[in-house]
């Protein structure tokens, strides 16, 4: 049994939503909210036990979907019957982890649209600290204070964050907190504070918004229709000077007897252009603000590291990458003798078709005065 368990709370029935369905049971887009959650929490990368926790009248409605979900890995999942208040369900969830699991996340299968990258934060969170972890974003509204119907206060709300789930825990120890429990909590850090244990945040995600009200629901339909099944475009442009003293890397390929490029890394232009192209696809910003050009780690590293690590994003927001192109603008290299090598090398690196085509500008600007290279990307994405 793997050291991760993730207890995914659905035994709410979603009295605010007003379905005759219990929440988690209410579809949005054909499929129940359950199995959306279900189903990102299955993409994160580290093995675990899965609990689900259901209400009594759907327990086999739940097994089916937590099977459909799992399909291979079926036998991670574990479904029991929950209680009458979510600190109940939790605890029947707890109860129903193996013994060997030491890191727990708690989740609100309401939650539907929590990335998968949002479960992997947490989970690398804990280990890291070894205290809990909860997602927490920055309060956008500005807050006030009312009794009686007027307003007597406007609060600072540089210090508030609105928080989310998964929250995750050094399992020994969550049990311990609510075992020693008196009262009910909102949540499963309010009860591990309330014991003692000391929460850390990590940055949240938007799409991990609850399903609470029609509204909700409606807004989740919206995030969704414009996803599934929808494709993103995505674009990149670098541009490195060349520098005599280093070898020249492009595309991941190394050309003999060329200038080099100066840069942080191994100024491949050609990668660089193409992880901002996939990250620009995938909306999840760019190359410097995602791997931070400073970052030690990376000096002098090949940056297929980058492509590497832009790819795991890319697919831990859902995304599969389509294809991507390439423009490389620059007087030298010759692309052309080795066009076919570079496009082969780089398909298996993106796991998707590559295609290089290559420009002089005709002796105008800096490429055309042989001063650098600039490389241009695009890239197509398919929401999954
Ligand atoms: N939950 C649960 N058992 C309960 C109550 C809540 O497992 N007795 C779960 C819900 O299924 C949901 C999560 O806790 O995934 C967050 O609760 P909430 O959004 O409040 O859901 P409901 O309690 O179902 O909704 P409502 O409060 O509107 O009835
Ligand atoms: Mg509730």
């Amino acid at each position: 049994m793997p050291a991760l368990g993730i207890v995914v709370v659905a035994a709410g029935s979603g009295t605010r939503l007003g379905h005759a369905e219990p929440k988690a049971f209410v579809e949005l887009r054909g499929i129940p909210i359950l199995e959306h959650a279900l189903t990102r929490v299955f993409d994160s990368v580290e093995p675990a036990q899965v609990v689900v926790v259901a209400p009594e009248s759907r327990i086999a409605a739940a097994r089916t979907i937590a099977r459909r979900v799992a399909g291979p890995a079926e036998d991670a999942v574990t479904v029991v019957v929950g209680g009458a208040s979510r600190q109940a369900s939790v605890l029947a969830g707890l109860a129903a982890l193996a013994p060997d699991v030491e890191v727990v996340l708690v989740h609100d299968a309401a939650r539907a649209l929590t990335p998968a990258s949002l479960v992997d934060d947490v989970v690398r969170a804990v280990r890291a600290t070894g205290g809990g972890v909860i997602p927490a974003l920055p309060v956008a509204d500005t807050i006030k204070r009312v009794a009686d119907g007027e307003v007597r206060e406007t609060i600072d709300r540089s210090a508030l964050v609105h928080v989310q789930t998964p929250q995750g825990f050094p399992r020994r120890a969550l049990d311990a907190a609510y075992a020693a429990a008196t009262e009910e909590y909102t949540d499963d850090a309010a009860a591990f504070t309330a014991a003692g244990g000391t929460v850390t945040t990590v940055e949240g995600d938007a799409r991990a918004f609850k399903i609470t009200t029609r509204w909700d629901l409606r807004r989740a339909e919206n995030v969704l229709g414009t996803r599934v099944g929808g494709m993103r475009t995505g674009i990149g442009v670098d541009v490195h000077a060349y520098d005599e003293t280093s070898p020249l890397w492009l595309g991941g390929l190394y050309f003999p007897d060329e200038p080099g490029l100066a840069g942080h890394s191994d100024g491949d232009a050609v990668l660089h252009a193409v992880c901002d192209a996939l990250l620009s696809a995938a909306g999840l910003g760019d190359l410097g603000s995602r791997f931070g050009t400073s970052d030690p780690r990376f000096r002098d590293a090949s940056s297929e590291v980058f492509v590497r690590e832009t790819l795991a994003l890319v697919g831990g927001a859902g995304f599969s990458v389509v294809n991507v192109s390439v423009q490389v603008i620059a007087a030298r290299p010759k692309l052309a003798p080795r066009r076919s090598e570079l496009e082969a090398h780089l398909a298996t690196l993106v796991g998707a078709p590559v295609t290089i085509g290559a420009t002089t500008t005709d002796g105008l600007g800096f490429t055309g005065r042989a001063e650098g290279i600039a490389a241009i990307a695009t890239a197509l994405l398919a929401a999954s």
